[in-house]
C-alpha cells in the first residue's frame, strides 16, 4: 500500500528519499513522486507506474536537504501523474504526502473551492495542502494542526514548507509513521525497510502523535500539543534482509527460508522439563487459561486462513472450541464480545486496517486480544494485549509464503501450551516437541524436491485458466491458501472448496481443462477423501495429490495424475508441511506465465486502508 519517506539533514535528499522508495516498492503501487526544498523553493516530480518512469523525467541534479517522497496506490481518483503525491497547496508553498483516508474530503474541498481554492488532482489527500498553507498559524506545526484538527478518517503525513525549509512535520492516525535518528540527519518513513540502510535508531509514532524534525532532532507531541518525549528503540533488522540474496524473487527466497524462519519461530519456546511450550508474550497465567471457554480468531487474507489452521489445531489439542473468522466481517457484524472468550488475531505486517479494528472493537468492549504478528513494533503488536511474534524475518514480496507458516507454528505452540494447561498428556506434549523440532529438516526435504513439483506445475496448471483446490478439515483451510497463492501471483482463477462440497454443485465444472489440486494426507478422513478423488477421476479431471508417502498404500498415487509426497509429522502438525508444495506450485506456474511476483498486479504487502 502507499509509501511514505522523508529527509532533513546535511546531504543531498533526493538519492536518500529514491533509494527509500525503492525499498518500499513491495508494498505495492502505482504511482510516484517527490518533493524537494531547495534554494529557489518547492520542486515537485511525480508520475504515473513504476519508479523507473518517475527516474525518467528527474532532472541531473537535484539540490536539497530536506524533502519528501511517496509510492500511491491508487483510492480515491486513478493513477495518473496528477493525482500522484506530493501535493502542494496552489501557491506552491507547502507539499504533502499522505497515506490513509481523508473521510470528509467531500465537503473540505467544497469549502475550500468556496473560498477560491483550485485544486489539480482529484485526490482526498489534496485538502491537506490547501488547508496547511490557507492556516494563519505561525509555524508550519501548528499550521499541520490546524488542519488535522479538521480532518475526519485516517493519516500518515510528511509536510515540508519552503518558508520553513530546515523542518519536516509528520503525524499520524491510523496510518504507519516511523522516524529515524540519525547523526545530524533525521529520517521518515512508513515502514521500517526504508529506514535500516541508515540507521536501526526509531521512533513509532502513537496515533494522534505527530512530531517536527529538525537535523539536530525531533519532538515529539500530541495533536493537543502536549509532549510526548519518544526516546528511540534499537531495531535489529539488517539492510541485508531486504535483498533477494541470490533468488530470482523475494517469494522464491522466502519459500525457502521457512526452514530456518521456523527454527527462530520456535527459538526458546519448547520446555522439555514439563512437556509444554513457554509463551512469554502471552501476558496469561495459568489460571486465566483455564478460565477459556472459547477462543476466537481474526485476521485478513493468508492471515485468515492461518487462523482457520491455527484454530483446527487448538481444538484438536486442547478440546477448547475455537473457530476463525475474517476481521472485517467479524468487527461489522457488532459482535458479541464475552469475557471468557479469548481472541487472537494474526497479522503479518501488524498494520493491517481491518484486523486493527477488529482488535480496537473487542477491546472497545471489554475483551481480551492476543496477537500472532511478524512486524515487531507495530501498530496491532502495540495494541494488542498479549502475544506471540513469529520472527520470521521481514516479508518482502506480497505474497505471504513463510509468515502463514510461522504463524500456523506460532498457533502450534499456543495449542500445546493451553493444551498442557488443560488436558494433554506430558507424553502427548514430548511427542509434539520432537515432532515440532523435526519440522525444519522435513521442510528442507520437501524443498529438495522441487525440480519436480515445478514440472508438475508447469503442465497441470500453467496451461490452465482454472483450478480447483479441494481438502477435509484443515486440509480445507489449506486448500483455501493454496488457491490464494495461484491466484494471488499466476493470475490462474482457483477456487477452494471442502472436498465433501464438490458433488453439492462445483462438480458440474470439472473436466479435463480444470486440475484439481487435493490435499490429502493419509489420515482418519483418507477413506473420504478417495470418495472424492474417484468422482473427479470418473469427469476425467485432472488430479494433483499431495499427500504422504503410502509405501504400501497406493490408493491416492493410483487415482492421481500427479503426486507429490511430503514426510509425515504428529497429524495435527501436517499442514506444517503439505502447505509447502502449494506454495511451489503457485510459484512455478506463475514463473512459467512471466508473471510480476514479487509485485502483483492490484494488490499491495500492507493493507492500511478499509
Ligand atoms: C497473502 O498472500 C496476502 N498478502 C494477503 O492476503 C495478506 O495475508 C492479508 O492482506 C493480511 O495481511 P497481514 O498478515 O499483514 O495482516
Amino acid at each position: 500500500m502507499c509509501g511514505i519517506v522523508g529527509y532533513v539533514g546535511r546531504q543531498q535528499a533526493a538519492p536518500i528519499l529514491l533509494s527509500g522508495l525503492r525499498r518500499l516498492e513491495y508494498r505495492g503501487y502505482d504511482s510516484a513522486g517527490l518533493a524537494l526544498v531547495g534554494k529557489g523553493g518547492l520542486k515537485l516530480y511525480k508520475a504515473e507506474g513504476k519508479l523507473a518512469q518517475l527516474e525518467k523525467i528527474l532532472p541531473k541534479r537535484l539540490p536539497g536537504v530536506v524533502g519528501v517522497g511517496h509510492t500511491r496506490w491508487a483510492t480515491h481518483g486513478e493513477p495518473t501523474d496528477a493525482n500522484a503525491h506530493p501535493h502542494c497547496d496552489p501557491e506552491g508553498r507547502v507539499a504533502i504526502v499522505h497515506n490513509g483516508i481523508v473521510e470528509n474530503s467531500v465537503e473540505l474541498r467544497a469549502r475550500l473551492q468556496a473560498d477560491g481554492h483550485v485544486f489539480a488532482s482529484e485526490t482526498d489527500s489534496e485538502v491537506i495542502a490547501h488547508l496547511i498553507a490557507s492556516s494563519s498559524k505561525a509555524t508550519l506545526e501548528q499550521r499541520v494542526r490546524e488542519a488535522l484538527l479538521v480532518i475526519e478518517g485516517t493519516y500518515g503525513i510528511a509536510v515540508v514548507d519552503w518558508e520553513q525549509p530546515g523542518q519536516l512535520v509528520v503525524a499520524r492516525n491510523g496510518s504507519p509513521v516511523i522516524l529515524g535518528v540519525g547523526d545530524k540527519e533525521m529520517f521518515v518513513a512508513s515502514d521500517v525497510s526504508a529506514l535500516v540502510r541508515y540507521t536501526r535508531q526509531v521512533v513509532h509514532l502513537d496515533d494522534r502523535e505527530m512530531a517536527v524534525l529538525a537535523p539536530d532532532g525531533f519532538r515529539t507531541l500530541t495533536l493537543d500539543d502536549q509532549p510526548t518525549d519518544k526516546q528511540p528503540l534499537t531495531v535489529s533488522l539488517s539492510s541485508e534482509s531486504f535483498d533477494k540474496g541470490g533468488f530470482e524473487h523475494f517469494l522464491h527466497k522466502e519459500i525457502h527460508e521457512q526452514p530456518d524462519a521456523c527454527s527462530r519461530t520456535l527459538r526458546g519456546r519448547l520446555d522439555r522439563q514439563f512437556n509444554t511450550a513457554k509463551l512469554g508474550g502471552l501476558e496469561l497465567a495459568p489460571r486465566d487459561l483455564l478460565d477459556i471457554r472459547r477462543i476466537r480468531i481474526l485476521g485478513c487474507g493468508s492471515a485468515y486462513y492461518a487462523g482457520l489452521v491455527g484454530a483446527h489445531m487448538i481444538e484438536t489439542l486442547t478440546r477448547v472450541p475455537c473457530d476463525a473468522e475474517p476481521a472485517a466481517e467479524f468487527r461489522y457484524r457488532n459482535p458479541v464480545i464475552e469475557k471468557d472468550v479469548l481472541y487472537i488475531v494474526v497479522s503479518q505486517s501488524g498494520e493491517t486496517f481491518d484486523t486493527l479494528a477488529a482488535v480496537q472493537e473487542v477491546q472497545r468492549k471489554g475483551g481480551r486480544v492476543l496477537g500472532v504478528v511478524n512486524a515487531v513494533g507495530s501498530t496491532i503488536a502495540r495494541q494488542c494485549d498479549g502475544g506471540i511474534y513469529l520472527h520470521a524475518g521481514p516479508e518482502v514480496s506480497v505474497a505471504s509464503t513463510k509468515t502463514f507458516t510461522c504463524s500456523v507454528l506460532a498457533f502450534a505452540l499456543f495449542a500445546l501450551h493451553l493444551g498442557r494447561v488443560r488436558d494433554i498428556s506430558p507424553g502427548v506434549g514430548r511427542r509434539l516437541i520432537d515432532a515440532l523440532l523435526a519440522l525444519p529438516d522435513q521442510m528442507r526435504e520437501i524443498l529438495a524436491g522441487e525440480a519436480a513439483i515445478a514440472e508438475i506445475a508447469r503442465e497441470f496448471l500453467a496451461p490452465r485458466s482454472n483450478a480447483f483446490y479441494i481438502g477435509r478439515a484443515s486440509s480445507y483451510a489449506l486448500a483455501l491458501e493454496g488457491a490464494q497463492k495461484l491466484k494471488e501471483i499466476s493470475y490462474i482463477h482457483a477456487e477452494a472448496y471442502p472436498a465433501s462440497e464438490l458433488k453439492h454443485g462445483p462438480l458440474a465444472l470439472v473436466s479435463p481443462e480444470t486440475p484439481t489440486v487435493m490435499v490429502v494426507p493419509h489420515d482418519d478422513l483418507l477413506d473420504k477423501s478417495l470418495s472424492t478423488l474417484e468422482e473427479i477421476r470418473t469427469r476425467r479431471g485432472p488430479i494433483i495429490a499431495i499427500t504422504h508417502p503410502g509405501a504400501d498404500d497406493r490408493r491416492v498415487a493410483d487415482r492421481a495424475d500427479a503426486v507429490i509426497e511430503v514426510p509425515r509429522s504428529e497429524s495435527v502438525l501436517d499442514p506444517l508441511l503439505l502447505n509447502l508444495p502449494l506454495q511451489l506450485l503457485a510459484y512455478h506456474a506463475a514463473v512459467a506465465l512471466g508473471r510480476d511476483i514479487d509485485q502483483p498486479r492490484n494488490l499491495a504487502k500492507s493493507v492500511t486502508v478499509e
